[in-house]
């Protein structure tokens, strides 16, 4: 078998055999496969795409490149939620406390991120002593003790991914379904939970810009899960605004425990307690509604809360930051952001909005660049508000004055007043089960 072969019938559209697949993944692995010729199968794949079994051949032998973890972390089914990233989407530090809450384990692994804002473990380091990298040992007794962690993704699990998914970021190869579907799904997989709740997000601030596309991205990573023995749904959410009104790691974590305390944006309360009750439902708590009513009962009694303290405490975080979010260091500078004229906010990009929240310092364009945990934006409009000129629209906060001019500069471009109000968009499109 040839690389050379491989590419070549990829490139003239046939489908690749399972051994094929095999064949390249663990040769470009090891090293004997290069990284020009891995880049320019990428591009077949992009253009020509895969069909459902290949994709599935992809995964697994990604998933096999690596550790495939296998720790029980006690009675009963685990499970894992997953976004494919948004613009302030900050679900997963409320939902894996309410679910985790109603006695569900969530030994929850997740990456860090490259772009707009970090990935839920950077958040989580915002407050003070959080540790994400840990022995999996300790993870497994910090589950087991509180039925909850989350902790940065181990080097071991899918290292064919990290290292093609390096590879597409500088060969724009991204943005094909096969590859993002096997991207995520060989992590996944590798992770060993028992069911998986896909959050696919849809619109400006997301991989996918129309609701179609996305759903074929669910029903890809769906069909792969299912394929691979695994109990799997998705949503396709709204991704077209930012998420709550806050963007960037500290700012997202106050907003994350103000919504456990009861008092989140309406947003973001309804795609938690719907992926939550999605989450409950696949590990058999009941019908998809009566789910839904034990998540939002666990924001109401407290109980998600207490359980986003214990895990915090015993990863080593400073549990009175979350009684008392005025702890929280503040940016040294901070710009109001003012509308230009008389009108609604009809629509925001939201890509151009984690852009600026970029600029200010709240994310990484190298995987070496250090995060400003208290860098970010935080909306006063959103879509549909009306405003009037001087209004502020949003706050910049940084550690870095130089960088405001250019934040606000891109945020204003990514907003659109207009006298027109424009029509809401719903929060969940579908559910691909
Ligand atoms: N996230 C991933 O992990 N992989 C992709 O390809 C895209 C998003």
């Amino acid at each position: 078998m040839r690389a050379y072969d491989i590419i070549k019938k990829k490139r003239d559209g046939l489908a690749l055999s399972h051994e094929e697949i095999n064949y390249f993944i663990d040769g470009y692995v090891k090293g004997e496969i290069a990284d020009y010729q891995a880049s320019a199968l990428c591009m077949a794949i992009y253009f020509r795409g895969m069909d459902g079994r290949e994709i599935t051949d992809l995964t697994l032998a990604m998933r096999d490149s690596g550790e495939v973890l296998d720790v029980k972390f006690g009675e009963g089914l685990r499970i894992d939620k997953h976004s494919t990233g948004g613009v302030g989407d900050k679900t997963s530090l409320v939902i894996a406390p309410i679910v985790a809450s109603l006695g569900v384990t969530v030994a929850k692994m997740s990456g860090r991120g490259l772009g707009h804002t970090g990935g839920t473990v950077d958040k989580l380091e915002s407050i003070e002593g959080f540790c994400v990298e840990m022995p999996v040992e300790k993870f497994e007794s910090i589950v087991k003790k509180t039925g909850i962690a989350i902790v940065g993704q181990s080097a071991t699990l899918a290292p064919a991914d990290k290292k093609l998914y390096a590879l597409r970021d500088v060969t724009a190869t991204v943005d094909s379904i096969p590859l993002i579907a096997s991207s995520i799904m060989s992590k996944k997989l590798a992770a060993g939970d028992d069911c998986i709740v896909l959050d696919v997000k849809t619109g400006s601030g997301s991989f996918m810009k129309s609701v179609d596309k996305s759903e074929e991205l669910a029903r890809c990573m769906v069909d792969i899960g299912k394929r691979a023995g695994k109990k799997i749904v998705a949503l396709v959410t709204d991704m077209d605004v930012p998420l709550g009104f806050a963007i960037g790691n500290s700012l997202e974590v106050i907003e994350a425990i103000e919504t456990l305390k009861g008092n989140g944006p309406k947003d973001l309360v309804e795609i938690c307690l719907s992926l939550s009750a999605y989450m409950l439902h696949l590990v058999g708590k009941g019908s998809v509604d009566e789910c839904k009513k034990l998540a939002q009962k666990a924001i109401d009694d407290g109980s998600a809360l207490i359980k986003f303290k214990e895990m915090v405490s015993a990863q080593g975080g400073d549990e009175s930051w979350i009684d008392d979010t005025s702890l929280f260091p503040k940016a040294k500078f901070t710009r109001e952001v003012k509308a230009d004229e008389d009108g609604y906010i009809y629509s925001v990009n939201a890509e151009g909005y984690g852009e600026s929240s970029l600029l200010l310092g709240a994310g990484r364009n190298t995987k070496e660049d250090k995060i400003d945990f208290c860098a970010g934006i935080t909306l006063s409009k959103k879509r549909g508000d009306s405003v009037k000129k001087g209004d502020v629209i949003a706050t910049l906060y940084t550690s870095n004055p130089s960088s405001l001019d250019k934040a606000e500069e891109k945020l204003l471009a990514s907003t659109v007043i207009s006298s027109a109000r424009p029509q809401s968009n719903p929060i969940v499109y579908k559910v691909v089960e």
